[in-house]
């Protein structure tokens, strides 16, 4: 499993703390660095993967590998965020081909570090690579009851600009800049 020291925060690497006071440290997913990739997904139980994937899934073939490695810091990106120097999270963007500035994303986190800010972490920290990248919306494709993802969007984008829900999925776009109206609320209570 890849392991990453902590301490300094190392170069090219991001590093932030939880609310719990862990350090996380964040940096760009390489190409075919595939060990905290299938690190991650080894961590995912079976419905944080069917929430990743929108499919139950229980293993990575190596087409999945080759593709979530497939990185070129321009039109697919990806953020790998380690804890306790262990892999514990992914975030990727790739860019829509017919439309430059808006990205597909997704993001995955082991599910012993759920809850803890480390989505929240990745996707602030994802959104700001998207914009160096003149990215300026997310696309993003869940389950429809995916409370968390959904609050993870509220909690770090800006106004949606368009969903598009049905019985079993909801795609939103949404805006990297900051809500001027406080933005648009789409799931009661949420
Ligand atoms: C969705 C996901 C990426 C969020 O990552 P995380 O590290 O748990 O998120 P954070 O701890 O930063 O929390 C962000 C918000 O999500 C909420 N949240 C996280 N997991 C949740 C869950 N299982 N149920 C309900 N809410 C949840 C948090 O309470 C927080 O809400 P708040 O802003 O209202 O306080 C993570 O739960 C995950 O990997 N899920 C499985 C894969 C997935 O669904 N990916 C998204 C679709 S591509």
């Amino acid at each position: 499993m890849s392991a990453l020291s902590t301490l300094p925060c190392p170069p090219d690497s991001e590093c932030t703390t939880l609310p719990d006071g862990t350090e996380v440290v964040m940096r760009p997913l390489e190409r075919h660095d595939d060990g905290p990739l299938r690190a991650v997904f080894a961590g995912m139980g079976a419905r944080s993967r069917e929430l990743r994937f929108m499919t139950p899934k229980t293993r990575l073939t190596e087409a999945d590998v080759r593709q979530l490695t497939a990185v070129d810091h321009h039109d697919h990106e990806a953020v790998v965020a380690y804890a306790d120097g262990l892999p514990v999270g992914i975030a990727r963007l790739v860019r829509t081909p017919d439309e430059p500035a808006t990205a597909d994303v997704a993001v995955a986190v082991v599910d012993a570090w759920q809850s803890r800010g480390v989505g929240t972490a990745l996707a602030v920290s994802l959104a700001a690579r998207a914009r160096e990248l003149g990215i300026g919306r997310f696309s993003v494709l869940m389950a429809h009851d995916n409370e968390g993802a959904v609050r993870l969007m509220h909690r770090v984008l800006g106004d949606v600009e368009q969903a598009t829900v049905d019985r079993e999925t909801a795609e939103f776009v949404v805006s990297l800049e900051p809500s001027r109206r406080g933005g648009r609320r789409l799931l009661k209570g949420v």
